[in-house]
C-alpha cells in the first residue's frame, strides 16, 4: 500500500468511497503547497476572485455574496440559520433523514420556533406535507430542507417546493453539501434564497470550507434584521466586508485549503458542468447495477436516488462492521456505515468528486465480491462486474 510520511507519520492512501471526504486529485494537493501569503495579499485577492466567481458558475447563480465559509457543512448550516434567524422566528425544517434532523437541531438552537415536517428515511420530501404545515401558520421566516440525503442517498427535487416556500413568502434555506457538483444546483432558475455545500464531496477538495450563497431576499432579511447575529464568526454582514472590495480583516482566512478550492474548481470548469455531472451519474448507475446483481437492496425508489451517494442495505445475517473494516484492512477501501435509525443497516457508498470512477467502482464490487462470499453469503464471482460494465457501455452507446 502507498503511503506519504511527514515527520515520522504514515498516512495510507485510501480510496475513498464513503460520505465524505473524496478523495482529492494530486494537483488539488499541490496547490496546497504553494507559499502561504497574508489573508490581505493583494496576490491572494486574486484567489479569492477565481473562487467566487467559479462558485457563481458552479451555483448558476449571479448572487454577491457568494463565499467560502471557514468551516466544514456543518459551519455553514449555522451560518445559514444564525444569519436567518431571530429568537422567536418561526421555521420549518423538512427532515426525511439524519442531515434534515441537524438543520432542526441548528435552527433551534439559534431560538427559532421550529415546526417539523416529517417523511419516512429513505424518502424525498413530499411537497404536499409541506404545504399542510405552512398552510397551518401566518408568519414563517425561513423553510430548511436537505437537497441530497446523504444519510439514506435521497434527492428531493426542490423546484416545486422552493414556489411553495415563496408563496408564504418564506426565505428557503438548502442544503446542498452532497449535491453541489455531483448533481445539479440551479440556484437562480429555482429561486434557492440560501445554499450551502461542503469542499470535501463533489467539490474535490479537502474538508475546510463550505462554499455559501445567498439570494437577494435572504441579503434583505440578513441586513434588515432588528438583532444582532448571535455569532462573530459566521456573521455574514462581517463576512461580507472581507470579500467584498473593502477587504476588512474579519479572521484569518484558510489560505492553504482557499488554493485547494480555486484548483478543484479550475478543474470543474476544465471538465466542464455537464460532464461532470454525466459522470457522476454514470458511474452511479454501474454501481447500482453491480450491487443490484450481487443481490443487495437498494434505499430510495429509483427516480429519487442520489448520484454521488449510494444507500446499500446490509444483507441478513452480515456483519457491516466486518465488512467495512476488511475493506479497509484488507482493500484500502473506504465506505461508511448507516448514521441514526439507519446504523448497522446500510452502507453507503460515495462516489463523489475525483472518486467518482469507473476503475473505483469496479475496484470496490470485486472486493465485495470476494469479502461477502467469504462472510457466508452467496456470490457468483464476476456477475456485479458484468453488470456494472454492460451498464457503463449503454451510456457510452
Ligand atoms: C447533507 C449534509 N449536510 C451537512 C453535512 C455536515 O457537513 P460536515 O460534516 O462537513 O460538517 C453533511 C456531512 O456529511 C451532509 O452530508
Amino acid at each position: 500500500m502507498a503511503e506519504s510520511q511527514v515527520a515520522g507519520i504514515n498516512m495510507p492512501q485510501r480510496v475513498l468511497l464513503g460520505a465524505g471526504p473524496s478523495s482529492v486529485h494530486p494537483r488539488v494537493l499541490q496547490a496546497m503547497t504553494l507559499p502561504v501569503v497574508g489573508h490581505l495579499d493583494p496576490a491572494f485577492f486574486e484567489v479569492m476572485d477565481d473562487v467566487c466567481s467559479m462558485l457563481r458558475e458552479v451555483y448558476h447563480t449571479s448572487n454577491f455574496m457568494t463565499v467560502p465559509i471557514s468551516s466544514t457543512g456543518t459551519g455553514a448550516m449555522e451560518t445559514a440559520c444564525v444569519n436567518i434567524i431571530e429568537r422567536g422566528d418561526v421555521m420549518v425544517v423538512c427532515r426525511n433523514g439524519y442531515f434534515g434532523v441537524r438543520l432542526a437541531d441548528i435552527a433551534e438552537r439559534c431560538g427559532a420556533e421550529v415546526h417539523y415536517v416529517d417523511s419516512p428515511w429513505g424518502k424525498p420530501v413530499d411537497p404536499d406535507d409541506l404545504a399542510k404545515e405552512l398552510a397551518k401558520h401566518t408568519n414563517v421566516k425561513a423553510v430548511g430542507i436537505v437537497h441530497a440525503e446523504t444519510s439514506t442517498g435521497v434527492l428531493t427535487p426542490l423546484e416545486d417546493i422552493i414556489d411553495l416556500v415563496h408563496k408564504h413568502d418564506a426565505i428557503a434555506i438548502v442544503d446542498a453539501v452532497t449535491s453541489l457538483g455531483g448533481h445539479e444546483v440551479r440556484m437562480d432558475d429555482w429561486g434557492i434564497d440560501v445554499c450551502y455545500s461542503a469542499t470535501q464531496k463533489c467539490l474535490g477538495a479537502p474538508p475546510g470550507l463550505a462554499p455559501i450563497s445567498l439570494g437577494p431576499r435572504a441579503m434583505e432579511v440578513i441586513n434588515n434584521r432588528k438583532t444582532r447575529v448571535e455569532s462573530f464568526y459566521f456573521s455574514l454582514q462581517e463576512l461580507e466586508s472581507y470579500w467584498s472590495e473593502r477587504r476588512a480583516y474579519h479572521h484569518t482566512a484558510p489560505i492553504s485549503m482557499t488554493y485547494a478550492l480555486r484548483e478543484a474548481l479550475i478543474m470543474m470548469m476544465e471538465e466542464g458542468l455537464e460532464n461532470r455531472l454525466n459522470r457522476h451519474a454514470r458511474v452511479a448507475a454501474a454501481l447500482r447495477a453491480g450491487l443490484e446483481a450481487m443481490g443487495l437492496g437498494l434505499l430510495g425508489d429509483p427516480e429519487y436516488r442520489l448520484n454521488p451517494l449510494t444507500a446499500a442495505v446490509v444483507p441478513d445475517g452480515i456483519d457491516d462492521g466486518v465488512v467495512r473494516g476488511k475493506l479497509l484492512n484488507d482493500y484500502s477501501i473506504e465506505i461508511s456505515g448507516g448514521l441514526g435509525e439507519l446504523r448497522g443497516k446500510v452502507w453507503r457508498i460515495g462516489l463523489m468528486g475525483d472518486s467518482a470512477r469507473e476503475t473505483n467502482v469496479f475496484a470496490l464490487l470485486s472486493a465485495l465480491e470476494i469479502i461477502l462470499s467469504g462472510q457466508g453469503y452467496e456470490v457468483a464471482y464476476g456477475a456485479s462486474l458484468a453488470a456494472a460494465q454492460k451498464t457503463l457501455s449503454g451510456f457510452a452507446a
